[in-house]
């Protein structure tokens, strides 16, 4: 398959330049910079892309890269500090700068280059850099400047090789894309028609191949990532899968059955499909647990105990399959180096006595979005394949204080009252206006706060729990910001909770931002 590698010097935009390649619908990986150049070498790849990175190039035991990348006949794009290596490499001088030169900046393009065709002579780039090329390596010519910055561009047509001190990855360079699209695309001579279903079957064949007649288990939560690696294994083996489901009671409601009418013996997918309803011995576990911390460890180690005991009965699989993605790769900081273990539910670790002999991780060089357009591509219903985020465990943490059966129920029942409202409101609005209304919340749920006060329904008077509602718009979860519900909305929310759940008297908005409070409640 015709691909381009992204070799990763640790910069902060290297997931958004391999994501960059391949909405140019050009299959993409990205590899450390420590990876053998034998081995990039092996993968044929079409064109090369260094990225960015936090260090000077002239410094002892910054990253580099050998000479000879450089001469193997591949296109090659050197970003940033991708490009102040290629010159340091290739004979050329990187200096530190008088000024650092950060943020959107005029640039002047020489477009009679291959790299800047369709591209205004003079546009904007994003700049973040403290060193500058102050002498190009030989062979090169630049070919793209900014005020402070001499050598914006460079490149050495003959060679293949081309330099940019900014980053067109980001979208502060409004024609990023296009440069991007004329590396890959015109120089490296990538035909473009990659496509989901070519990953999809791509990957199909090579866990074939990897599998072979063997076994793999796989711990399916319903959630996305691990749903839709559940499904394309399916394609791949059929019944030499086996998922195990554990149901902990801390699911939204009805999910525990929604999983079930997909991957269970009623689904479209052919697979073994184990199905843990362990409710009580989670409520057993957690009663009269109230801190949060000793709440969510409880709830993690039980699941790794649960998928041990079921893994026994199986018996030795060859293979443990994971739902890993690549900003969990990141996340961990491992880059794209050896196997990285994504711990199930974030707490609690890997099941240490599970006998396998390796782990298998088709989508881990893949981002949310294009997950989500290989679960649709295989077949996923559209609600699993667009659920929201759901915290590993669960309802667990969003009843404050101690769990029972009776807190969860009420908390699922106003939480799909809630959502229900939400998801019609926007419908409608959706339906009138031909898009989303400006207040749909990225991440939105009812939480049970441990609050009881006094109320009086009917001639009675009440001492009920009250209900949270938490509705955030945020881009990367780490900040976030209420959103700002319709007032209507959050009344006819408020009604149906108070009227259609017992056990509620009051239902409170939480306006709160994060930081400093989080988007989950504990
Ligand atoms: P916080 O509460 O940290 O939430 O502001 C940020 C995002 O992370 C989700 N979240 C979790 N996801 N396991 C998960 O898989 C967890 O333990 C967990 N805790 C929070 C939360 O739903 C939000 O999207």
């Amino acid at each position: 398959m015709e691909k381009v590698i992204v070799i990763d010097f640790g910069g902060q935009y290297n997931q958004l330049v391999a994501r960059r390649v391949r909405e140019c619908s050009v299959y993409c990986e990205i590899y450390s910079y420590k990876k053998p150049l034998s081995e990039i070498r092996a993968m044929e790849p079409k064109g090369i892309i260094l990225t960015g990175g936090p260090n000077s190039c002239y410094e002892e035991g910054a990253p580099s890269c050998s000479a000879e990348l450089f001469s193997l006949g591949i296109p090659v794009l050197g970003l940033c500090y991708g490009a102040q290596m290629m010159m340091h490499v290739l004979g050329g001088k990187v200096e530190r700068a008088s000024e650092r030169e950060y943020g959107r900046t005029g640039t002047h393009f020489d477009v009679s280059s291959k790299l800047f065709a369709g591209v205004p002579e003079n546009s904007v780039t994003w700049m973040s850099h403290n060193d500058y090329i102050s002498r190009l390596a030989p062979g090169f010519m630049s070919v793209a400047s900014t005020a402070n910055c001499p050598v914006a561009a460079a490149e050495n047509t003959e060679k293949g090789l081309y330099a940019l001190q900014f980053h067109p990855e980001v979208l502060h360079t409004p024609n990023g894309k296009d440069i991007l699209r004329n590396f890959v695309i015109d120089i490296c001579g990538c035909s473009g028609d990659w496509e989901m279903t070519s990953f999809v079957e791509t990957q199909i064949r090579e866990i074939r191949e990897k599998v072979g007649d063997g076994r793999v288990l796989l711990a399916l939560s319903g959630g996305v990532d691990s749903s839709v690696a559940a499904a394309l294994l399916s394609r791949a083996i059929g019944h030499q899968l086996t998922c195990v489901f554990v149901d902990h009671g801390l699911l939204r409601k009805n999910e525990g059955d929604e999983v079930e009418a997909v991957f269970g013996s009623e689904g479209t997918f052919e697979l073994n499909f184990v199905r843990v309803n362990a409710a009580d011995r989670y409520y057993g576990k957690l009663a009269g647990v109230t801190e949060p911390e000793r709440k969510r460890k409880i709830i993690g180690e039980e699941f790794i105990r649960i998928f041990e005991e079921e893994a026994k009965k199986i018996g030795a699989v060859d293979f443990l399959a994971q739902g890993t993605i690549y900003p969990d790769v990141v996340e961990s900081g491992l880059g794209g180096e050896s196997a990285v273990i994504k711990s199930h539910h974030n707490v609690g670790g890997l099941p240490e006595h599970v006998d396998f002999k390796e782990i298998i991780e088709p989508l881990r060089d893949l981002f949310k979005d294009e997950v989500r357009k290989v679960g649709l591509t295989i077949g996923l219903p559209e609600k699993l394949v667009f659920r929201q985020p759901f915290p590993g465990p669960g309802l667990g943490i969003r009843i404050i204080g101690d769990v029972t059966a009776e807190k969860v129920h009420i908390v699922q029942d106003a939480d799909a009252i809630y959502r229900a409202e939400i998801l019609d409101t926007a419908r409608e609005y959706e339906k009138e206006y031909g898009h989303s209304p400006a207040w749909m919340p990225d991440q939105y749920f009812a939480a049970l706060s441990n609050m009881r006060s006094v109320g009086v329904m009917g001639d009675e008077r009440t001492y009920d729990y009250a209900i949270v509602l938490r509705a955030v718009k945020t881009d990367d979860f780490m900040t976030a910001d209420a959103a700002e519900l319709p007032f209507d909305l959050l009344q006819r929310v408020m009604t149906r909770i108070i009227g259609e759940v017992r056990g509620v008297n009051r239902v409170l908005y939480d306006i709160s931002t994060k930081p400093p409070a989080t988007v989950e409640m504990e």
